[in-house]
């Protein structure tokens, strides 16, 4: 045993069990089958699990019809479980806290789906979703969902422009937003971002819940409020089944290039997939257990991990609005302990900062309630494994480091809490039913443990993504191209280490990820070059303690705008404005957390930027080797600037 092997009273009781190993080993497709008709109800059993003949091009349970928010509703109802709460709904600042029992939710579901149907939204159309961590957002999906019209969830977070780019691409028809949203403790405006998205686009309509009651522009015939449109709608709603391939919802995720992708999930398998997941790696045991999923419902953990899995178990969860840091640094704590939260499930750049504010704060709460840890979203340091089992988990809990995808929908590799001894720092090996080795770059699955190379999944999942929103030959490209046909390219650098675990070391693409989320250098250096005064810009992620990687770019500017800028205050002001512009281009998570003024940027001949030694200039290291540069005294001037003082 070793110092992390589950307890025997953990593994009496885990829901996911060793057995499940062996019985996916024996047969993929037949263990598939078995966990869809376990965890799914289908109003059509299908005839087959998975057609692959056109691959990359999945259908998994060929066949078969289900509604997907009568899985996550209405059929707990109908077994008696009607009074379980479904979401212990806690407010930003405390002014609507409410439980909602899943018999609401099922009253809720129906007002939206008969709401959004007035609307005129059918089968097939796509509804935009801007909006926060409010029960509303949670009904809303659940009733796209009832009616086959698939959702396409934008963070609330970003900007217009963002949203905007994402309902053109899926010519949303309808936009879901709130009048505004609070933010540690203040009212911030939502549907003014809406207001200037949806100009120009094919969405007919506006619909918007209030939530903090700030004043907005109203445009009449296009705008409605959810108290006159949902609220009043009939309470019942008859749900109609879906074919197990019928889309479920696009999420737009960050790409090598700056369009963002389309991802598509479709109803079944990723049903499938998320509720198993959720039972045998969280252990959930839905008549027991308190679960808490702190990610936003903007990104995928929120809608495998709040809405999709935990609800098609019937689970109890707590939806929190605000931050970690508002009211207080111990709010999270002081949630756990009020409703005795038993598995939680958060980022390692949630943990650092906690680190960072000390276990003085966890320790003042009652925390005893924990008994599963889950971590998501990139590599979490073995030290903040550790800090997280001793500080939050009393020493004692199991912790599953989940890695997964957007493009996955749901969880690959991760320990099972009852099953393995775990190993801080790795998410181990993949789960039963998924199969995903490392590779080097001929293709051949790595034998050395030192050696480094690249996460590919090697059989069809079924929560797996149908592909890239108006663009299959995206999808091959990207995915299926680098070890195909048949073997998915997840993007991600990995290694092995003398007992077999993978290690996921990051992205190998050009795609950064700050505190948990993807973003592309090439989308923030095209919101800079936007900029009328940039000429050139690079842009990469470099080390940062608290969110893992940060923003930083490199700019070129034009020459008038250098003149100006030489002569003002060395480029402060200057900075500050590109900074803010892309915030407002992209979205606050993107601003970059530096930017240096440069005269050159370091080119190959061919004139691809080298953005592998503006890394090591980032990150303070010696820069590395410059022989391909087209003009070696770049990196010099780059270095000499470097000691310029760093920006806020
Ligand atoms: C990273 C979030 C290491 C990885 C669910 C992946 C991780 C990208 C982990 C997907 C983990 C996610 N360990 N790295 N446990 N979980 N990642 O699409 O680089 O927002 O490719 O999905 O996050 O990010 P996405």
């Amino acid at each position: 045993m070793s110092d992390y092997s589950p307890s025997p009273e953990f593994a009496k009781q885990a829901v996911g069990k060793a057995e499940l190993y062996d019985e996916a080993a024996a047969d993929h497709e037949a263990f598939w089958a078995a966990r869809a008709r376990e965890y799914v109800t289908w109003s059509k059993d299908f005839d087959s699990t998975l057609d692959w003949s056109d691959a990359p091009f999945a259908k998994w349970f060929v066949g078969g019809e289900l509604n997907v928010a009568y899985n996550c509703v209405d059929r707990h109802v109908e077994a008696g479980n009607g009074d379980r709460v479904a979401i212990h709904f806690v407010s930003a600042n405390g002014d609507d806290d409410r439980d909602i029992t899943y018999a609401e939710m099922q009253r809720e579901v129906a007002k939206a789906a008969n709401g959004l149907a007035s609307l005129g939204v059918q089968k097939g159309d796509r509804v935009a979703i801007y909006m926060q961590m409010i029960p509303e957002t949670i009904f809303a999906m659940l009733a796209c969902a009832r009616l086959g019209a698939p959702h396409s969830l934008v963070f609330a977070g970003f900007s217009a422009d963002a949203l905007r780019t994402r309902i053109n691409d899926a010519e949303a028809k309808v936009v879901l937003t709130s009048d505004g949203q609070f933010r540690k403790g203040k009212a911030m405006p939502l549907k003014k971002a809406v207001d200037e998205a949806v100009e120009g686009t094919a969405a007919e309509t506006v619909l918007v819940v209030k939530r903090t009651g700030s004043e907005v522009d109203w445009h009449e015939g296009r705008d409605q409020w959810w108290h006159d449109v949902v609220t009043p709608a009939a309470d019942t709603h008859e749900a109609q089944p879906m074919d197990s391939e019928h889309p479920l919802f696009l999420l737009y995720t960050s790409g090598t290039t700056g369009k963002p992708k389309g991802i598509l999930h479709t109803s079944g398998g990723y049903l499938t997939q998320c509720a198993y997941t959720n039972a045998v790696v969280h252990d959930v045991h839905p008549e027991s257990d308190v679960y808490w999923c702190t990610a936003d419902i903007g990104w995928v953990t929120g809608h495998s991990y709040i809405v999709y899995g935990p609800m098609a178990l019937g689970a109890s969860q707590i939806v929190f609005e605000g931050t970690p840091d508002s009211p207080h640094q111990g709010i999270f704590w002081e949630i756990v302990e009020k409703y005795k939260v038993s598995i939680l499930y958060t980022a390692p750049t949630a943990i650092r900062t906690f680190m960072k504010w000390g276990p003085e704060i966890p320790a003042k709460y009652d925390l005893s309630s924990l008994r599963v840890l889950g971590s998501v979203g990139e590599p979490i340091n073995p030290e903040a494994w550790r800090w997280y089992r001793d500080h939050i988990g009393g020493g004692t809990t199991p912790i599953v480091d989940t890695w997964w995808q957007t493009e996955t929908g749901a969880i690959m590799n991760s320990p099972l809490p009852g099953v393995t001894d775990l190993e801080p720092g790795s998410s181990q090996a993949p789960i039963p039913g998924i199969h995903a080795e490392v590779l080097d770059d001929d293709g051949n699955r790595l034998t050395d443990p030192d050696a480094v190379g690249y996460l590919v999944l090697t059989k069809p999942w079924p929560a797996m993504l149908r592909g890239v929103w108006k663009d299959p030959q995206r999808y091959k490209d990207t995915y299926w191209s680098r070890f195909g046909p048949d073997n998915y390219f997840a993007g991600d650098g990995a290694k092995y280490d003398e007992k077999g675990n993978i290690w996921i070391l990051g992205r190998v693409d050009d795609v950064m990820n700050v505190s948990g989320h993807r973003l592309s250098t090439a989308e923030i250096e095209s919101a800079l070059v936007h900029h009328s005064k940039v000429a050139e810009a690079a842009v990469v992620g470099a080390t940062d303690e608290t969110t893992g990687q940060a923003v930083e770019a490199f700019v070129i500017l034009r020459e008038d705008a250098a003149s100006e800028a030489d002569q003002a205050d060395e480029g402060g002001a200057l900075i500050k404005e590109l900074r803010d512009h892309v915030a407002k281009e992209i979205g606050p998570i993107a601003k970059p957390r530096s930017i240096m003024i440069v005269s050159e940027l370091p080119k190959t001949r061919s004139g691809k930027i080298m953005r592998r030694l503006l890394k090591d200039v980032a990150e303070n290291r010696e820069v590395g080797d410059v022989t391909t540069l087209a003009d070696s005294s770049v990196m010099d001037m780059i270095q000499k600037g470097m000691t310029a003082p760093a920006n806020d």
